[in-house]
């Protein structure tokens, strides 16, 4: 059966049930999530604790799988397919990192508004994130809705960040962040990406503000000029009525649409284990 039975949480998030996710998608089941993902951007499933092969099958239904920001990081994986991100504080030994230890400044970048991978070309689509251990308190997820946030621009931002474009570049928000023991040769395995500010979504002709943390530059425009345009854009982008807070339990999936949303994970005490799978594919151009 294709039918998904959808409830809104936001105007832009739903919670879907009437589909089992361990089970392979039928072609009618994955129209049926993409038109759901172009009418909402998030959707929620609860209850369904997938294995890893279970979440690698799902996501594989909707599109290539993304690698994200694996190739720059040739270290032990914790996880059984190297695909799948593993958005934990835990290491490779099962035990919860130290705050000290490299891995958790991954945890608190994921913290700053961001769209998965747009850094590179292709870009990430959607990303299916699976709860395995959620802290006590904290650890919320927010997504924040870039249709929105284009239709809602005034007309005078709109004309003037139409035809610019954003440069993309995945160890901005490291090096915010402090964390630049990277060589030159690292710094150069990613090289950045460049987006249009402003883009149609080709499935549902909706104009999108392609902002996020990983933009850094504006090009034909001063870093200091291009820099506070892109903050002014993400403060306008992340107000509250553009946002859906999902509060995790064990066994939720989440889906977002990375073209069309933001996300950041809130705070949590890191000494707490937090444990998530998230797969990803690419966007894809028909
Ligand atoms: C991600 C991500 C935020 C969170 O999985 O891509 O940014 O709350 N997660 O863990
Ligand atoms: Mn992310």
């Amino acid at each position: 059966m294709g039918t998904l039975h959808l409830t809104p949480l936001q105007p832009f998030a739903a919670e879907v049930t009437g589909i089992d996710l361990r089970d392979p998608l039928t072609p009618t089941q994955v129209k049926a999530v993409e038109d759901a993902m172009d009418q909402y951007a998030v959707l929620v499933f609860r209850n369904q604790p997938l294995t890893q092969t279970q979440q690698i099958a799902f996501a594989k239904a909707l599109g290539p799988l993304d690698m994200g920001l694996r190739k720059l990081k040739g270290g032990p994986h914790r996880l059984e397919y190297a695909e799948l991100a593993d958005i934990s504080n835990v290491k490779v030994d099962g035990e919860v990192a130290d705050r000290e230890h490299a891995k958790i400044v991954g945890n608190v970048a994921n913290q700053l508004w961001h769209s998965d991978s747009s850094f590179q070309k292709p870009r990430a689509k959607y990303s299916m994130l699976s709860a395995v251990t959620v802290p006590n308190f904290g650890g919320e997820t927010e997504f924040a809705d870039l249709r929105m946030a284009w239709d809602e621009l005034p007309g005078w931002r709109k004309q003037q960040v139409e035809s610019l474009h954003a440069v993309h570049y995945a160890l901005h928000s490291r090096f915010l962040l402090g964390d630049n023991q990277y060589t030159e040769e690292q710094r150069k395995t990613i090289p950045p990406a460049i987006w249009p500010l402003v883009q149609t979504d080709p499935r549902t002709g909706r104009k999108i503000l392609f902002v996020g943390i990983h933009a850094c530059e504006i090009e034909g425009m001063t870093i200091a000029e291009g820099r506070m345009l892109l903050l002014d854009m993400m403060e306008h982008a992340t107000q509250r009525q553009f946002i859906y807070q999902h509060h995790w339990q064990v066994g939720d999936l989440v889906m977002w649409d990375n073209t069309s949303t933001l996300h950041r994970g809130r705070w949590f005490d890191f000494a707490e284990r937090r444990e998530l799978r998230r797969a990803t594919t690419e966007e894809v151009f028909a």
